[in-house]
């Protein structure tokens, strides 16, 4: 027996109830706000994500899933990855397909699966699924307020807003982020002996990150480290106050937390997560930020963006808490006389389901007694017996699965009483 790769999931049953409607309330959200999908490849050449995500982010460091094609022809093969997230790839698309002409923003989402190699643990996982929305082509306060609504529109809509809170926080831009790097490795440096070894090595290579380490000892010498809103540049710090004064105008609550350090080096100015103390040590269901120079640094124009995604696993795993998810059973279930399935009684399955109510059938020919036990286990609320004498005078026998009542009816009263009012309703 073969059993699935460390850290992938299969999802079955009345999950993909819960899926589906984290799902389907998703895109209405994204429709409302009028960000437009875009659907992107799960494979990119490895170079888009060193290049766009930054190569001393542990994504780029050690959590890739990367090969080299072996279609090509030439040498060893050019190194492709699965993505681990959405915004390079989208950036990618958006300069190779020219989406800045016309000008203007575009406001862009992909939904699916992305890929890290992490360690797995409750809400933390090799294979993953993000939706993520990229506003792209405003450098507006107003854009990241309102990415930010539509994040916080998604948890409201999915009820689980009282599992979450939503942090905020400004990481400067190229012209402030050095001199403040300079004061945090001075810093560091000084309390060195104190800090673990992974802060050591990050203290070479990027000691923002050091911020984000959640060991004990080294907790106590970041609490007292200098915190970058503290050495904006004065347009940075014009944005922050902006951005904030836009939430409060939206009614989106929020908690600044200066220490906040995103995994992706792309972010300039804006960066935000949104946060849950149900999930253990996953303790974010959604982050994002402002991007202003990822479109350059992958070939583009020069085009500011904002977003955010959000993980959907999680965002599953808090539904559940508080919310029973069942898939939906039949309306009924025709229960055929026994032995070979007659030609009359495909035609009523088939009149039904033409009046778009889903109905089941046993294929195998069992007995009456089996197929009523079936119908039961199915959940569906009535069964269709559909005896020869009946049928022959255009009728069956309708029974009430639950009140265990019975009547005959003409099968243009069963379509009136089952009722055509299934959810995905599409004649
Ligand atoms: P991120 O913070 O790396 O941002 O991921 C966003 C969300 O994906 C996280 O908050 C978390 O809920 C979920 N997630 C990440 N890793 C895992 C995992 N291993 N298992 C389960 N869920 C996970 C980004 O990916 C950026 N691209 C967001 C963005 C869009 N920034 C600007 N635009």
């Amino acid at each position: 027996m073969f059993q699935k790769v460390k850290g992938f999931q299969d999802t079955y049953g009345d999950d993909c109830a819960c899926w589906e409607k984290a799902e389907s309330i998703m895109r209405d959200t994204f429709a409302l706000f009028l960000v437009r999908e875009i659907r992107l490849p799960i494979l990119e050449k490895t170079a888009v994500f060193n290049r766009g995500i930054g190569q001393t982010t542990d994504i780029v460091e050690k959590e890739m899933f990367t090969f080299a094609d072996r279609d090509r022809a030439d040498s060893e093969g050019e190194l492709l990855s699965l993505r681990p997230e959405g915004t390079a790839g989208t950036v990618r698309a958006y300069i190779e397909n020219g989406l800045y002409n016309p000008p203007g923003i575009k406001k862009l989402y992909y939904s699916g699966p992305m890929f890290r190699r992490e360690k797995p643990q409750k809400g933390r996982y090799r294979q993953f699924s993000q939706c993520g929305a990229e506003f792209i082509g405003s450098s507006s306060p107003l854009a990241d307020a309102d990415a930010i609504n539509l994040l916080i529109t998604y948890f409201d809509r999915v009820n689980i807003s009282r599992f979450t809170h939503l942090e905020i926080n400004s990481v400067g831009c190229p012209l402030c982020r050095p001199e403040y790097h300079s004061k945090l490795t001075g810093y560091f440096n000084k309390h060195k002996d104190g800090l673990c070894a992974d802060c050591n090595r990050r203290l070479t290579k990027n000691p923002l990150r050091i911020l984000d380490c959640k060991n004990e000892n080294c907790g106590k010498i970041i609490k007292n480290a200098s915190v970058m809103l503290d050495s904006l540049c004065p347009e940075c710090a014009e944005h922050f106050e902006s951005v904030k004064m836009y939430l409060d105008a939206l009614n989106v609550k929020y908690i600044i937390n200066p220490f906040m350090v995103r995994g992706l080096d792309y972010y300039v100015r804006t960066a935000f997560e949104v946060v849950t103390a149900e999930l253990g040590a996953a303790s974010a269901v959604g982050g994002g930020g402002r991007y202003d120079g990822l479109v350059e640094t992958l070939g583009g124009p020069a085009v500011p963006g904002v977003g955010f995604a959000i993980g959907m696993d999680r965002v599953v795993a808090l539904m559940k808490l508080s919310e029973e998810f069942k898939q939906t059973p039949p309306k009924a279930f025709i229960v055929t006389f026994g032995g070979k399935v007659k030609n009359s009684e495909i035609a009523l399955l088939n009149r039904l389901r033409a009046q778009n109510i889903p109905v089941e059938i046993d294929y195998d020919g069992k007995g009456m007694k089996s197929q009523l036990k079936q119908a039961d286990r199915t959940g569906a609320k009535y069964a269709v017996i559909a005896g020869e004498e009946e049928m022959n005078r255009g009728a069956v026998m309708l029974r009430n699965l639950s009140s265990s009542t019975q009547e005959e009816v003409s099968i243009a009263d069963l379509i009136l009483k089952i009722g055509n009012n299934h959810p995905f309703n599409f004649l």
